[in-house]
């Protein structure tokens, strides 16, 4: 059985006794809506924190501040009793499901923000969005002080931004980053994906194929970006593309040739589902 807590105050009753017991914390922060790839993080966390060692706890809460379009927010999938059967499925010992008001009582006004890594990608298409998620993810780390948080490759600037918040806070433990895992037919699993219709499902299949072109690509020796790209436009062409961009892998700043560790990341909206995936390309590597 997972243990569920949704106040502040008993996750941090739950955190001093953890100490005291000399366990280790292996935390997986999610918004719910669980499949395989937050499974997955799970499973990754179970291995660095085995059951006899300590505990592996996932928190899931929508967190409000990260969305910037209110429609986006009201549509995003809930479902706590699926969510914390599959979580029990996959051994987690503790979930952490606050309302708002726990992590953002009234009066809160401080806020988390990392330069420098948000002016492309999904930060310029989404203002705001990553300082919600720095700052959720302050307080939650913060609470639970893990000695390894999971987090997806999928949200690659995610996950870039996390990692420098957590060098630059000096916050305790380690940022673990896990693979993409997709379904058979490679598009990448979200928690927004029940929220495609068959035809838009089909459509979106498009982002994979693009990307699995991309790196073939790459692999035949292109190193161009512009060539790299060719043809992005209309093979998304049923999607609105928010972008389709090429940036260093480390600072996340647009390149033209491919000569570093490169991520090709995208952002498509399929009948109103906005899906994001990616490709890193390394040189020197293939
Ligand atoms: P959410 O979208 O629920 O994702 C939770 C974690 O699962 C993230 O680290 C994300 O990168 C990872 N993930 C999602 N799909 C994945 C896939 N197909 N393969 C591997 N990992 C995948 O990301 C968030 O929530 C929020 O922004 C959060 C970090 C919880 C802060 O609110």
């Amino acid at each position: 059985m997972v243990k569920v807590l949704r106040t502040v105050e008993e996750l941090q009753r739950w955190r001093a006794q953890v100490r005291a017991a000399g366990r280790q914390v292996a935390f997986v922060p999610t918004m719910g809506s669980l499949h395989a790839g937050h499974l997955e993080l799970m499973r990754a966390g179970r291995a660095r924190v085995p059951a006899e060692r300590g505990e592996l706890v996932i928190s899931i809460f929508v967190n409000p501040t990260q969305f910037n379009d209110a429609n986006d927010l009201a549509a995003y999938p809930r479902d706590e009793a699926g969510d914390l059967a599959l979580a029990a499925a996959e051994g987690v010992d503790v979930a952490f499901c606050p309302e708002p008001d726990a992590l953002y009582p009234k009066g809160a006004s401080t806020w988390v923000e990392v330069g420098g890594l948000d002016n492309h990608l999904c930060g310029a298409s989404r203002p705001g969005h990553f300082r919600g998620v720095c700052t959720v993810v302050t307080k939650l780390w913060q609470l639970v002080a893990p000695d390894y948080g999971l987090f997806g490759r999928k949200d690659y600037q995610q996950l870039a931004i996390l990692r420098r918040m957590h060098r630059d806070l000096f916050l305790c433990g380690e940022v673990v980053g896990v693979s993409t895992v997709r379904e058979p037919d490679g598009l990448a699993l979200s928690s927004r994906n029940v929220r495609l219709d068959p035809a838009a499902r089909t459509q979106a299949l498009a982002i994979p194929r693009f990307l699995d072109e991309v790196r073939a690509r790459f692999e035949a020796g292109e190193r161009e970006v512009e060539a790299l790209l060719a043809g992005a436009g209309e093979r998304l062409g049923a999607g609105e593309v928010h972008y389709v961009s090429a940036v260093d892998a480390d600072d996340l700043q647009p390149v033209v040739r491919v000569e570093a560790p490169t991520l090709v990341a995208l952002a498509v909206v399929f009948s109103g589902v906005r899906l994001i995936d990616n490709v890193l390309l390394e040189p020197g590597a293939s």
